[in-house]
């Protein structure tokens, strides 16, 4: 995993509010019914990428059966959102097969549906492998994520096609080598556009994750094109991100789901997503906030 430059927690915490729907779960309830009630829909994230035993792993996993058992108590729209490092891949594959085939089983018991979030490119392989083995073992409420700026995309889609799968789409958080990866902006792009594409032309489900009007306004013509319902797409924003996009898309008659982190792990999420956006710390000069943010840029 990639290793995140210290920047003081209450720094972070401070500027990070808008990203992370609180410490605990009824922070997140409360966050899905607000948003169920402007007809969004939510995927939750348990927060927990600093794993390094196996009790660690069930402790996640059953923090993620709460989540199940209290959407479906309280009759929120939302499905949940996994990592599978959270669930034991960086310590031992079969463990985080078990974790995960249990809790899809308990998503399936409940009408409810699991996303494996891709993170790093040391784990594509073994997330795809996860996948694929869940899916022939007959979970079919269970979704993987593919991300546009990976060279090897394109033909992931391909790969995958025979088993229809549900995928998120987008461009990718993580900085990886650029033999593996597209850093040029418009490359980036290209690809998840042909990406999406061929995930239509396949007949998947694809939530489409972006905040990028460039790539928003591709989709709606994907979109268009192909006369596509709301039963094959969907968007996806991440909390606190341009929700007032979010708002155009909804009166646009798309679908929105909302991806909503809570948990005690705060800290290393709002940290990926002010690396992504250093402007957004407002009162610290946004020159300073990225040096702070981005101290080896080139160095992977
Ligand atoms: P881009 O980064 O170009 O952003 C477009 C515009 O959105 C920016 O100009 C800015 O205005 C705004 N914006 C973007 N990020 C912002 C921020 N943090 N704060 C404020 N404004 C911001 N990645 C991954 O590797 N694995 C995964 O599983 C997921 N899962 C995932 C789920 C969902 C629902 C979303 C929306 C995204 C992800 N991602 C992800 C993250 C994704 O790969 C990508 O890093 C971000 O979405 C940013 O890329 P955009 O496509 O939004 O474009």
């Amino acid at each position: 995993m990639r290793l995140l430059p210290a920047v003081p927690r209450p720094l972070v915490r401070r500027i990070s509010q808008r990203y992370i729907a609180g410490d605990r779960l009824g922070d997140a309830t409360a966050t899905v019914r607000a948003l169920n009630e402007q007809a969004k829909l939510a995927t939750i994230d348990v927060l927990g990428e600093e794993i390094t035993n196996e009790e660690e792993t069930h402790v996640i996993a059953r923090a993620y059966e709460e989540v199940l058992s209290e959407i479906d108590r309280r009759h929120l729209i939302s499905n949940v959102s996994v990592k599978p490092t959270a669930l034991g891949l960086e310590l031992d594959y079969s463990l985080c097969r078990q974790n995960l085939r249990r809790l899809v089983g308990f998503a399936r018991a409940r009408d409810n549906f699991v996303r494996v979030d891709m993170e790093d490119a040391t784990t594509t392989d073994a997330t795809l492998g996860l996948y694929g083995e869940l899916r022939a073992e007959g979970f079919d409420n269970l979704g993987v994520v593919l991300q546009a700026s990976l060279k090897r995309t394109v033909a992931d889609v391909d790969a995958l096609e025979a088993l229809q799968p549900n995928v998120r789409l987008c461009k990718g958080i993580y900085v990886e080598s650029p033999k593996i990866q597209y850093r040029d902006e418009n490359a980036v792009r290209t690809s998840f556009v042909r990406s999406l594409a061929a995930l239509f032309d396949a007949g998947c489900y694809v939530g489409i994750a972006t905040h990028d009007d460039v790539l928003i306004a591709h989709a709606e013509r994907l979109v268009h094109e192909r006369g596509l319902t709301s039963d094959k797409y969907e968007f996806q924003m991440l909390l606190g991100v341009r929700p007032e996009l979010g708002d155009k898309l909804v009166a646009n008659y798309h679908k929105l789901r909302i991806y909503v982190p809570f948990g005690a792990y705060w800290y290393e999420y709002s940290l990926r997503r002010l690396q992504e956006n250093p402007s957004v710390a407002g009162y610290i000069a946004s020159d300073t906030m990225a040096r702070v943010l981005h101290p080896r840029r080139n160095g992977n």
